[in-house]
């Protein structure tokens, strides 16, 4: 039966993603110990760049320092790699550096679509972005949850592009909850 089949794919997937970096977690406290003292509680944020969780949509994006998916085109990754004496490194002059296992998360983080919603259940703010067709975190009616970029719908079904593993799945709305029904009729 299809949809029962793609409900084991949901399934599946959903505990693939419990593997995903987790932004509150994982991502904020770097910010926080390494990037907070310019990039949120000094008098001006440095290079506009505020880093606090609320103001972190304003980071993420196309033409933004953090493209979901891209961390090869992330400036806000990229310099955080550069070497000590590069005139953009950040933190500036290789002063409380990144450490390698904090890149890794970071450049996961961004690899996984840079999602801040905690345990990956609410909408991701690309969510917001018009018709990028960025990856957006989908909750089936049981609960789990995954990671896929809109495609469109298809009568009372959602096309979803599953990011984890680039597969297209046609998704009864039925499958999903509420919340994710309201999300797949918003999408255009
Ligand atoms: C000691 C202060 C300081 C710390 C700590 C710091 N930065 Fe910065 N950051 C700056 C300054 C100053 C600028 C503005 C540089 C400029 O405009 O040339 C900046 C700019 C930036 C920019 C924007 C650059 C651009 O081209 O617009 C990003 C992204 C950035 N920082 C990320 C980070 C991250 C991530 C961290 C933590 C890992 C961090 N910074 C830690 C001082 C700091």
């Amino acid at each position: 039966m299809k949809s029962a089949a793609l409900l084991l794919a949901l399934a599946t997937l959903g505990a693939a993603s419990a593997r995903a970096v987790d932004y509150k977690s994982q991502i904020a406290p770097i910010f926080r110990t390494k990037c907070y003292e310019c990039h949120h509680t000094s008098k001006k944020v440095k290079g506009d760049v505020d880093l606090a969780d609320d103001k972190m949509p304003e980071n993420i994006g196309a033409g933004k320092h953090i493209i979901p998916n891209e961390p090869k085109k992330s400036t806000m990754l990229i310099y955080c790699t550069l070497p000590d004496d590069d005139e953009d490194v950040m933190p500036p002059k290789g002063k409380n550096r990144l450490t390698a296992a904090e890149l890794k998360l970071l450049e996961t983080w961004i690899t996984e679509g840079a999602s801040l919603a905690a345990g990956g259940s609410a909408p991701a703010p690309t969510a917001t972005a018009p018709a990028a067709g960025g990856p957006q975190k989908w909750t089936s009616s049981d609960g789990k949850v995954i990671e896929a970029a809109f495609v469109r719908l298809e009568g009372e079904n959602v096309v979803l592009t599953v990011t984890a593993t680039g597969v297209t799945h046609l998704v009864p709305l039925t499958r999903l909850s509420p919340e994710s029904q309201a999300q797949a009729k918003a999408a255009k």
